[in-house]
């Protein structure tokens, strides 16, 4: 990887990739991704300045209705529960309550806004549910609300009355984005991922990320996903001959995301962005959509 990505490990000299991958942090790299496992807030305070992009999808703990039932939020000291030391850990993954999100989200956004390009966009996946909690929260860590994508998944999910066909990517921006295409909108119609086909409970699918970094990525540019679940945001990066950096803390979605990355890439990067047939993978004419 470049030298862009170098790293500052909070209280020590400055290391490099390497340091980082003999420390056991960098769970994979190849000429494209390096995937980090570990905490994306800890992680990302070591980072440089260096991203074209951020893409995320961050759990959504939208699961209860009732705060109540967010079972994570004991855990977090937030419902009188007790913080012992030594067994802390304030991310519950999927069910913390709506306050710990925001400050998660918020912090991230932060970082996120740190380690951007200026003029460039970060996008953040969420739901209809936690959108109105979060989105202020994020906005409020210094970033621009410019657009709520609207990712139509084609049928509903599970449920009653109107159900679910959709989910919401929240897009903020350091300075005035620049994009690349003239034909994007803010309805992406995507099928979601089979479950018959799903890595993670979670997963997204790579057309659909792709869609997005043809809009807003430069040629040779680098994309980072804090949240990372099976890598899908840096195997679409790869596929589309970008770089990307991806984060994960469980191990076991690690080694799903080495799998996918190590199993091959659609297109290759010559000193022009073409794919194996000849045709370029996105066009980098930028519009006016500013
Ligand atoms: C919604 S999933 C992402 C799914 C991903 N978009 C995909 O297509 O597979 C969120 C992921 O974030 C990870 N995660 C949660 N908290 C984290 C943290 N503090 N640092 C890094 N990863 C975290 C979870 O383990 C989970 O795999």
């Amino acid at each position: 990887m470049t030298t862009e990505l170098e790293t500052r490990v909070t209280g020590d000299p400055p290391v490099g990739i390497s340091d980082l991958l003999a420390a056991g942090r960098i769970y994979y790299e190849d000429a494209f991704a390096t995937i980090y496992h570990g905490d994306c807030l800890e992680i990302m305070r070591g980072m440089a300045n260096s991203f074209d992009a951020i893409i995320t999808d961050p759990p959504y703990c939208s699961g209860g209705y009732l705060e109540a039932q967010k079972t994570g939020a004991k855990a977090q000291g937030l419902r009188g529960a007790t913080v012992a030391a030594d067994d802390f850990t304030w991310f519950v993954n999927d069910n913390m309550s709506t306050q710990g999100l925001m400050w998660l989200l918020r912090n991230l956004v932060g970082e996120c806004r740190r380690v951007l390009k200026p003029n460039r966009s970060m996008f953040i996946f969420t739901d209809w549910r936690m959108m109105a909690a979060l989105t202020p929260a994020m906005e409020s860590a210094g970033v621009r609300y410019r657009n709520t994508l609207i990712w139509d998944k084609g049928n509903a999910g599970l449920g009653v009355g109107f159900k679910p066909a959709y989910e919401v990517i929240l897009e903020f921006s350091k300075g005035q984005t620049e994009y690349y295409r003239k034909d994007g909108q803010n309805l992406l119609r995507v099928p979601r991922v089979h479950a018959s086909e799903k890595e993670h409970g979670a997963q997204k699918p790579v057309k659909l990320l792709q869609q997005i970094m043809q809009q807003v990525m430069p040629p040779n540019g680098c994309v980072l996903d804090p949240f990372s679940g099976s890598g899908s945001t840096p195997l679409a990066a790869k596929e589309l001959g970008f770089r990307a950096v991806g984060i994960e803390c469980e191990e076991s979605h690690c080694e799903t995301i080495a799998r996918r990355l190590a199993q091959g890439v659609l297109w290759r990067q010559n000193d022009q962005l073409t794919r194996d047939d000849g045709q370029k993978p996105h066009a980098a004419t930028k519009g006016a959509t500013k």
